[in-house]
């Protein structure tokens, strides 16, 4: 008797560790059900995936600061036209987890987001339209991938103030024509304070 419960509560066990979730990820980024056996390295993980988005925006926000400071928007935009990525990649290596930004209006071309990071996107715009605060936005989800759990989180990014400098609706002559010279496919102007300017992913293996 007893053994028949144990074997019964092993299957369930079984059944609520079992990738069912992870197939619908594919389509329903946003809706789909966590993985109920990690809950609680996902609550580690997300934390690990704060740390390394603040240590990544920190590093990119200092750099912007500093380049504004020495030489106004200009000089400001050549460096984040050279820094941003190797900034990105050393930051990822740093924490051994998988980091980029993403938008749903990009001006690099490297920063198109994914089927599930425009998802997210999506949502966030539509959370920010209901008055959801885009400081705090953030979305985690654990999926299978290769047989491998993987958390993805990703925080949105506040247009602040600053911001508009480069991405908003009334941009300077000089600054826009180098944002011309070096992107001439950019989509990343025309915002307005408060709006999402986009988000900082973070992809991190768990096992
Ligand atoms: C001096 C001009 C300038 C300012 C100010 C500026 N950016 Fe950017 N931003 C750029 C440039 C140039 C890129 C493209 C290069 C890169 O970073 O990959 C970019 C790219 C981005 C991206 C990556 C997605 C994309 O569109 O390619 C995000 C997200 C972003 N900026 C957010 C912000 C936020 C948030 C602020 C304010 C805190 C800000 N930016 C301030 C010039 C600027």
């Amino acid at each position: 008797m007893n053994k028949l419960i144990l074997i019964s509560s092993v299957c369930i066990l079984l059944s609520a560790c079992g990738g069912g979730d992870d197939k619908k990820d594919n389509k329903t980024a946003t809706t789909q059900k966590p993985v109920a056996s990690a809950s609680i390295d996902k609550k580690a993980a997300i934390e690990e995936a704060k740390k390394i988005t603040k240590d990544f925006t920190t590093s990119l926000k200092t750099e912007l600061k500093a380049a504004m400071k020495a030489g106004g928007p200009i000089n400001a935009l050549t460096v984040c036209n050279t820094k941003a990525m190797p900034i990105t990649q050393e930051v990822a290596k740093k924490h051994k987890a998988q980091l980029n930004r993403v938008s749903l209006k990009n001006r690099n071309p490297a920063n198109v987001p994914n089927f599930w990071q425009k998802a997210v996107l999506e949502d966030f715009d539509k959370r920010a339209a209901k008055g959801e605060d885009v400081v705090k936005m953030a979305y985690a989800s654990v999926v299978e991938n290769n047989g491998k759990k993987q958390l993805r989180f990703m925080k949105a990014m506040p247009t602040g103030d600053v911001c508009l400098t480069c991405h908003g609706e009334k941009i300077d002559g000089k600054v826009k024509a180098k944002l011309k010279e070096l992107y001439p496919n950019d989509k990343a102007t025309g915002y307005k304070k408060g709006q999402v300017r986009g988000a900082v992913v973070v992809v991190k293996d768990l096992n």
